[in-house]
Parts: structure tokens; C-alpha cells; sequence
């Protein structure tokens, strides 16, 4: 049951969090006001919840479910699987910080051409998310095992 569960909150937790990926991208556009800057940034406070019980689900996958942390621990593709989720997060916090900036700044919109490039770094994120489940259904299946 407790591996159930698990799985369960994982997946939903991962829907949820391309869902906010996707959401910034929609809303990032050019000419936005400071009611717009103020929805995109209080969206984007949900990234880092939902990071933060991602990870609590994937490791209690790892170490209560199933197969075990022996099973994990000797796998390259869970390690490459966290390690992008943490370049991810990394690239995800240069928009959290612009966010912020352009909510203080007020009724100024920003740039054009500061919304383009974070729109890149969402894309970016966006590609790089599409990886994971990519790992995960392999090394659930025993590719990327260290003998
Ligand atoms: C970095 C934190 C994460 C950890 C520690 C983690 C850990 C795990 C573990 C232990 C499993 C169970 C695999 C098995 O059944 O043997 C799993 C499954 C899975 N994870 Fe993660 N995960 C993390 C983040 C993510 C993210 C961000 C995504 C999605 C983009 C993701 C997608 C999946 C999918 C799709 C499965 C099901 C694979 C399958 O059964 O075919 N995980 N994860």
C-alpha cells in the first residue's frame, strides 16, 4: 500500500509541477502589468513547493517502496535522473529572482527582450523535465545498472 501511495503522489506531483512550468510559459508575455507579474510570481512559488515534495516522494520511493534504496543505489540512470531535476532546479532560479524584481519595480513592464530570454530558460527547463520520465521508466525496468 505504502508503495502505491507513493507512486501515486509522485506522478501527481510531477503532472502538477509541468503544469506550473507550463503555465509560466504561457504567461509570460510581452507588455505584462503588474497585475500579470504579480499572478506569474505567485505561480511560480508553487515550483518550488511542489520540487521540494517531489523529492520527498522520489526518495521515499527510493529508500520505503518496492525494490529498496539496494536497488537504486548502484543505478546510473537514478543518479542522472536527480541530477537533472537539480540543474533544473538551478536554471529555474534565475525567472524566480527576475520575477521578483519585476514585481517590485511595479507598474513598469518589462522588456521584450528580458521576457524572451526567460522564456528560453522555461523551454529549457521544459526540455530537459521531458528527460525524466525517460530515466525513470528505464531504470524502473533495470537499464543503467552498475555491476
Ligand atoms: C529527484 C527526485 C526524484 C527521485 C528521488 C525519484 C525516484 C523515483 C523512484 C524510486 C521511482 C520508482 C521506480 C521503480 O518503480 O523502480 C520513480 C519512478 C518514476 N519517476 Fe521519479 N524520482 C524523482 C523525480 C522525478 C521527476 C521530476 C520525474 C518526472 C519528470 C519523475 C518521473 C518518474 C516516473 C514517470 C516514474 C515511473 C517509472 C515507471 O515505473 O515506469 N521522477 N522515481
Amino acid at each position: 500500500m505504502l508503495d502505491l501511495v507513493l507512486a501515486v503522489g509522485h506522478h501527481l506531483t510531477i503532472f502538477a509541477l509541468f503544469g506550473v512550468l507550463t503555465a509560466e510559459l504561457v504567461m509570460l508575455k510581452p507588455a505584462m502589468d503588474a497585475a500579470a507579474v504579480r499572478r506569474l510570481a505567485a505561480v511560480d512559488l508553487w515550483y518550488g513547493i511542489l520540487a521540494a515534495i517531489i523529492l520527498a516522494f522520489g526518495f521515499g520511493r527510493a529508500m520505503f517502496a518496492a525494490k529498496g534504496w539496494a536497488y537504486y543505489q548502484h543505478n546510473s540512470l537514478f543518479w542522472s535522473k536527480i541530477g537533472v531535476f537539480v540543474v533544473v532546479g538551478l536554471i529555474s532560479v534565475p525567472p524566480t529572482f527576475t520575477y521578483l524584481r519585476w514585481n517590485r519595480a511595479g507598474a513598469a513592464s518589462p522588456a521584450d527582450r528580458e521576457v524572451a530570454g526567460i522564456r528560453r530558460l522555461i523551454w529549457l527547463e521544459l526540455f530537459l523535465f521531458a528527460l525524466l520520465p525517460i530515466f525513470a521508466a528505464a531504470m524502473a525496468r533495470g537499464y543503467g545498472e552498475i555491476s
